[in-house]
């Protein structure tokens, strides 16, 4: 079938993008599900830093790449075997499928999936190969198993998590990635113990959503650091603590048992392993360039008994923790909703990647157009804070 979605076309093209226009929307055509694989009409799908990273060239992926990894649709088609989810459920992507036999798949989330991990490297589905070509038939590739700046994708069943319809499209998209990762570097991997202070090294999508889900524990103080002021005061009205920049967080001396990093860059983990604590834990959730590189001292590690963490995913099984944050929201408890700054239609792509560059957004939502439901995104295209 064919259906519309926005390709990154070539690596490392100049700012803005709004003039460079490295994403380019366009027609494109969709092989049916395969067996286990299933036909998805998307409905909302956010801007990551993740899909940035893929433009800018901070993290190479195959081109040309359907982009867009935190997406949230219906079920439209299902492909052979497939018995446990209906057309019509809609349903959120994890943008690292779990095939559940290998030997990291039994790691409770810990590890990521290794065939998972290979297919989304090769940009392709799970079960192999691509469903996805260019109108001229040339070969395109899958982002992270989802490709959700499209109006339709086809996915493993395995990169889908149901959710019921209550949650809307716009926050089911945003759960499957910032919640996901940010949350789960909190509940997953930071574990803070009753009065442990959380600090926050970078607050974009996912800092922010592991700040929120850190505010919903209520064990201690939760303290949001970015450069950016506006993301601090956006940090603040969320329920931090407090709020510094990463200069005066340095100089207070502060100090936490649980430190996340979620900039994605060196500096920001040389402050994140800096601002740990005694016997402390540093989470590193971001993707700095792979050339990147930062120096610690390891005999704080050692002398301090501090520990650092690598969490891809938020160290989650996301059949199992989306849909606890989805009850989190539900219950009032975590307000995914502010996480989202603005929304966007696919021609508004490239301004998007523009502002979270700039660091003008927390999280963007790309909102499609789903016949029988109210028109979504109209007079969208802009791409502000
Ligand atoms: N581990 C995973 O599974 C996973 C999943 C999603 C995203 N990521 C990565 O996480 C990172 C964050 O993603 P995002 O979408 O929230 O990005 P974002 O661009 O929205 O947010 C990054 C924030 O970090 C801030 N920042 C930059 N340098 C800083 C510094 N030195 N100190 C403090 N703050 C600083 C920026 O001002 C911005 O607010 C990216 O590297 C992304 O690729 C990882
Ligand atoms: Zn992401
Ligand atoms: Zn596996």
């Amino acid at each position: 079938m064919r259906a519309r979605g926005a390709v990154l076309v070539e690596i490392g093209r100049e700012r803005p993008y709004a003039s460079s226009r490295p994403v380019e929307v366009v027609d494109v055509e969709l092989d049916p599900p395969g067996p286990g694989e299933l036909l998805v009409r998307m409905e909302a799908a956010g801007v990551c830093h993740s899909d940035l990273s893929v433009v800018d060239g901070n993290r190479v992926r195959p081109v040309p790449m359907l982009l867009g990894h935190e997406a949230c649709g219906r079920v439209e088609q299902v492909g052979e075997g497939v018995d446990d989810v209906a057309v019509g459920q809609r349903v959120v992507m994890a943008f690292l499928p779990r095939c559940g036999e290998c030997a990291n798949c039994r790691t409770e989330g810990r590890l990521p999936c290794t065939p998972g991990s290979a297919a989304n490297n090769a940009g392709e589905l799970l079960g192999g190969g691509r469903r996805l070509h260019t109108s001229d038939g040339a070969e395109l590739h899958h982002h992270l198993g989802v490709s959700g700046f499209a109006t339709h994708a086809v996915v493993d069943r395995r990169s889908a998590v149901p959710v019921d319809d209550d949650v809307p499209p716009e926050v089911a998209a945003v759960l499957g990635c910032a919640v996901l990762t940010g949350g789960g570097a909190v509940l997953n991997a930071g574990k803070p113990g009753e009065g442990d202070t959380v600090v926050v090294v970078g607050l974009g999508g996912v800092g922010m959503a592991a700040l929120i889900t850190a505010v919903s524990l209520g064990r201690g103080d939760v303290i949001g650091v970015d450069a950016v002021p506006e993301k601090l005061a956006r940090a603040s009205e969320l329920g931090a603590s407090a709020v510094f920049t990463p200069a005066e967080a340095l100089e207070n001396g502060l100090k936490a048992p649980v430190v996340v990093e979620a900039a994605g860059n060196a500096r920001a983990f040389e402050t994140a392993v800096a601002l740990t604590g005694v016997g402390g834990t540093t989470v590193t959730v971001g993707l700095p360039a792979p050339t990147a590189e930062a120096t610690i001292t390891p005999l704080g590690i050692t002398a301090e008994a501090r520990t650092i963490v690598g969490s891809y995913l938020g160290s989650a099984v996301p059949a199992r923790d989306i849909p606890t944050y989805a009850q989190m929201w539900r219950e009032g408890r975590l307000p995914v909703d502010a996480l989202i700054s603005s929304t966007t239609t696919l021609d508004g792509i490239n301004e998007a990647m523009d502002a979270l560059a700039e660091g003008r957004a927390v999280r963007q939502v790309v909102l499609f157009d789903v016949p029988g439901d109210a028109p979504a995104g109209a007079g969208g295209g802009g791409s502000g804070s």
